[in-house]
This record gives C-alpha cells, structure tokens and sequence, in this order.
C-alpha cells in the first residue's frame, strides 16, 4: 500500500500562503500581483486549463485577464498581443497556452515573449537560468513536482529517477532539476522518451519514476520496483458516456495496481494538476515582486 500524494491539499496550502501575502500586499496600499492568460481557439482541454488558472487567480487575490483569439488568428496579431502585453506595465506575468493551432509557430511565439513577464519560464533566457541552477521561473509542472517531493520530504538524493517523456515542458525540465545540487535533487536520471528501448527494464529500476506520455494507463505494476515513487503527468481524456461530461480524466499509470506495489504516488486528478497551477501563482508573485522592486 502507498502513501498518496495529494496535491490538491499542498496546492491549497501554497495558494492559503500566497493568499495571506496579497492580504498585506493590499493592506499596504499597493496593486496586487496580475497574471494574463492568451487563449487561441476552442480546444476543449485548454478552455478548462486556462479557466482553472483564471479561477485560482481571482481566489487568492490576484488580478487577472484572459485574452481570447480566434483560431483563424494570423502569427502576426498574436505577436502584435504578446508585444503588448510586454509593454503593459500593469502586468506582471502572462502565459499563452498551448499547443497552438498548426499556422502558428510556437517557438517564434514563445522566444517573443518578455523573459521578466515569462512566468510559465519557456524563454531560452529563463530554460537556461533553470538549466544552471540560477533563480528564474521554473516550468510550472515540473516545478509543482518538486515542490510536491520537498513538501512531502521525500529524500530523491542518490536514487535512481526515471522520466518518461522529453518534451520542453515537462520532461526535459524535470530531468534537470531532479539532478539539480539541492533538496529535493542530486538523483541520478535516466530520460527516456518514444526511441527508449526496453523502457520496461530501465522503469523497474528507478526509486523514482516521472511519467509524462500522455497514454491511458501505460504504466503497468509490472513495469514498476516496490516501493518505487510513481509522479503522474498524464492527463487524458478519455470518452466515458456514463460521465456527464462524457468522459474522464486518465493519467499515464494504472493506478489501482500501481498504488499496491508503490510507496507514494500521485492520483490523477488530483496530483500534479493543482500543483502546476499553484506554481505558476508563485512565479507571477515572483514576477510582481520584481517588478514592484
Ligand atoms: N499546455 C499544457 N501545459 C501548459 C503549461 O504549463 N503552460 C502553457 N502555457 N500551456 C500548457
């Protein structure tokens, strides 16, 4: 049996201390911290995403903007909204949700946003401080992930950790820091992606496993060491008719099995999610801080 780790608890804790901090921060006469969120289309997923962050803004205190265009947006009108936005002196952070549609290169969009206003930390500028050990905005998802191992003093140094998955946003940044100098940090990673071979027999002898796939169930208890430590990026939906919203939120790990043999592991929902909103809460208070300065 394991122990769960719950990140909607730790995430209401973090978003509680951020709460109290606007508190005095509008006490003292000053504008709050403000985050703003660029929306392009009707993805579903990110409708609720984006909508989540919005929310949890307005809870705490913040203030926030949502921007929505259109899916037939040109490149051109969306950079023309990120040079504003890194023009607003207002505004502390922002954040242009992806993935974006197929006309709209993400990277020359990512790459024209502010680096100081860059709270999601996906600019160059900040994905190197990260990658150095200096003080920026760390990706929101891997960042919630370690915020979650220190909360929960889990010690990771010396261990093996295995991530599943390399993309920009989560995997990459995520083998960084787990082999970052610090606590949690110092294990020895192992990043696997879609041309791992065997990646069963290299999952089986992790202490720490990471998985950002994206694939219903992929990881199995087979796959997996006792008393390993399971993290659960993988948040898709799956049709479910008997849901009323017509489907379910699955992640990458056959929990129910995977929860036997694990010592924690992370639920989905309920596990990374919140931790990746709460996060981004604290790099936009890091942001208003040193723009405030
Ligand atoms: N899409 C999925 N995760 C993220 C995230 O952390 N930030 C942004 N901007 N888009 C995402």
């Amino acid at each position: 049996m394991s122990i769960r780790l719950d990140g909607k608890a730790t995430s209401n804790q973090i978003k509680a201390e951020l709460e109290k901090e606007v508190s005095s921060i509008k006490k003292s006469g000053k504008r709050p911290p403000h985050l703003a969120a660029v929306l392009v289309g009707n993805d579903g997923a990110s409708l609720t995403y984006v909508g989540s962050k919005v929310r949890s803004c307005e809870k705490i205190g913040y203030d926030s903007t949502l921007i929505r265009l259109d899916d037939t947006v040109t490149q051109q009108k969306l950079l023309d909204t990120i040079h504003k936005l890194n023009n607003d002196p207002g505004l502390d952070g922002f954040i242009v949700q992806l993935p974006l549609p197929k006309h709209i290169d993400e990277e020359t969009v990512l790459h024209a946003i502010n680096p100081d206003k860059d709270v999601d930390g996906f600019h160059p500028t900040n994905f190197g401080k990260m990658a150095l050990g200096m003080e920026t905005f760390i990706p929101a998802t891997p960042f919630g992930i370690m915020e979650l191992l220190r909360r929960y003093k889990l010690d990771i140094s010396g261990k093996h950790a295995v991530v599943i998955g390399r993309s920009h946003i989560v995997g990459r940044p995520m083998s960084i820091l787990l082999s970052e100098k610090g606590n949690p940090g110092n294990a020895t990673v192992t990043l696997t992606h879609s041309r791992t071979k065997n990646l069963s027999e290299i999952t089986q002898k992790a202490d720490i496993v990471v998985s950002a796939l994206g694939v219903p169930n992929f990881l199995t208890a087979d796959m997996v060491k006792q008393d390993a430590v399971i993290i659960d990026v993988g948040i898709t939906r799956v049709p479910d008719e008997t849901h009323p919203k017509g489907y379910v939120i699955v992640g990458d790990v056959a929990y129910n099995e995977v929860k036997e043999k694990a010592s924690y592991i992370t639920p989905v929902p309920g596990g990374v999610g919140p931790m990746t909103i709460a996060m981004l809460l604290q790099n936009t208070m890091l942001a208003y801080k040193r723009n405030a300065s």
